[in-house]
């Protein structure tokens, strides 16, 4: 069932996202070569809980963690851990859920850990890249598949795989709504957009092929080349007209420039 959100809703949710990033921001700050991931999940609980609100990833089908920290080549689902120390060179995405006052809230951005090479750069890059596209189309009116075919589009011209296992998703009192939106897709299919919708997209985008194999630990997702793997994600609402409102990044306003390029 797709829940459509009342304005109030929205506010809610724009109070939840706010939040959010404010912990990405504060997170993603903490990120440097020797730091451990368990220290990056710690900080980001005590931060969310001190804002009264809950980490939404813990305890999700049991997953015990409240970020989700996947390194290189690692997709998503990377579970926070003493032993898993970053180093310089790497990547890592950070991603994160809360709940605030009964409101989910989910995103996720990929830091670089010390100096990347210029190719990592770019990988991070264009999946933020494909993200804005992706939600360029999530407008009244315009189809799921046109959010999927955008994102596509933008990575394979940069001959990037685009994940195919992991999707977005509808998001509201619950993480994970309907629909699933796909990474992947075409112009003109799939459901149509309406006013009040939320969603999560999330391109997950590796430099090489789109095949993935799941850790031994059950959770942890990696590309089967082992090519780097780069994951980017916001919460937004769709509006009576014009572009989305990405509630998980406070202040953002669209310009038509934006098209294309790098609007952060
Ligand atoms: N952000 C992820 C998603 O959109 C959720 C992480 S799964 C969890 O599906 F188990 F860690 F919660
Ligand atoms: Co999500």
């Amino acid at each position: 069932m797709i829940t459509i959100k009342n304005s109030e809703q929205i506010a809610k949710m724009r109070e939840a996202g706010a939040l959010l990033h404010m912990v990405l921001q504060e997170v993603s700050r903490k990120v440097e070569p020797g730091i451990n991931t368990a220290e990056l999940d710690r900080f980001a609980e005590q931060l969310i809980r001190k804002n009264h609100a809950k980490p939404s990833f813990l305890g999700y089908e049991g997953y015990p963690a409240t970020l989700c920290t996947s390194v290189d080549d690692q997709v998503v689902h990377g579970i926070p851990s003493r032993r898993q120390v970053l180093r310089e060179g790497s990547i890592v995405s950070i991603d994160c859920g809360l709940v605030l006052d009964g409101w989910q809230a989910d995103s996720a951005l990929t830091v670089p850990v010390g100096e990347i090479s210029p190719q990592a750069r770019q990988l991070i890059r264009v999946t933020e890249q494909c993200f804005f596209e992706g939600a360029r189309q999530a407008v009244h009116g315009q189809r799921l598949g046109d959010i999927g075919h955008a994102v596509q589009a933008l990575a394979e011209s940069h001959g990037y795989g685009v994940i195919r296992d992991l999707t977005g998703h509808g998001i509201g009192r619950e993480m994970h709504e309907e629909p699933t939106v796909y990474n992947f897709g075409q112009p003109g299919h799939g459901m149509r957009l309406l006013p009040g919708m939320t969603i999560a997209i999330e391109p997950m985008i590796a430099m090489g092929d789109w095949h993935v194999d799941e850790d031994d630990d059950g959770w942890g997702i990696r590309t089967r080349d082992r090519s780097l793997c780069s994951h980017y994600e916001h919460t937004l609402a769709v509006g009576p007209d014009g572009l989305p409102e990405i509630l998980t990044l406070p202040g953002f306003q669209w310009k038509e420039q934006e098209h294309g390029t790098d609007p952060l």
